[in-house]
């Protein structure tokens, strides 16, 4: 599955984008906010792209890893998940390479995902938990729709810490809401 945005590609995530994930989750700017913990390692970074390749091949998909692309294939710019912990209910995850943050690249596949999930499959809520520190984070999230309701206390595990996370979320009704308002304006 591709899906396109105006200016940017999402393809499913392929080992050829090993050199590039190992990169994002070797940079402490990304590590800290997605909630890993030690050093990024090759084999590990392989070991999930094997996984996510599996995953799309899954009947009834359970978690689609999307590359995020400029629309020339030349510019590898991030990632983006969707998983379903259950029926219905899509859960976001997503990152931007740090030289590339700030362009306006999460929120556009963001909104992007959620318009598929709620599309393509059905879903009745999509939601994305978010570090109460990562205010760029919390921003994108705004920007694409979802709303904050509630901290999650002692959520995540990161190392010998336990963190509290914001949760987000729209429902199929706002999101209905919000596509009517746009057409309007
Ligand atoms: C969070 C992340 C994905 C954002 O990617 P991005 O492509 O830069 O996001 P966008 O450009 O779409 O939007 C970022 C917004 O955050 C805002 N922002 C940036 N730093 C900020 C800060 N310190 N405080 C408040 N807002 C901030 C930007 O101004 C922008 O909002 P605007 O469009 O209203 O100006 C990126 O920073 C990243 O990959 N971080 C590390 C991994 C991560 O946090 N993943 C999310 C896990 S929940």
């Amino acid at each position: 599955m591709k899906l396109a945005t105006k200016r940017r590609l999402l393809r499913p995530v392929c080992m050829a984008d090993l050199p590039h994930y190992f990169e994002l989750d070797a940079d402490p700017e990304v590590a800290a906010p997605i909630g890993l913990s030690g050093p990024a390692s090759l084999v590990g970074v392989r070991k999930s792209i094997r996984q996510a390749m599996r995953d799309w091949k899954k009947p009834g998909i359970n978690k689609m890893a999307f590359t995020i692309m400029s629309r020339s294939g030349r510019e590898w710019l991030g990632g983006i998940n969707l998983r379903w912990p259950h029926g219905g209910v899509g859960e976001l995850g997503y990152a931007i390479a740090p030289r590339h943050q700030g362009n306006g690249y999460a929120a556009e596949a963001v909104k992007k995902v959620i318009d598929v999930a709620f599309q393509s499959f059905g879903a009745h809520r999509v939601q994305a938990t978010c570090w109460v520190r990562n205010r760029p984070s919390a921003r994108v999230l705004r920007k694409a729709g979802l709303r904050k309701e509630g901290t999650l206390r002692g959520y995540l595990r990161q190392g010998r810490k336990v963190r509290d996370e914001f949760i987000f979320g729209i429902t199929r009704a706002d999101w209905k809401k919000s596509r009517l308002n746009s057409k309007k304006g």
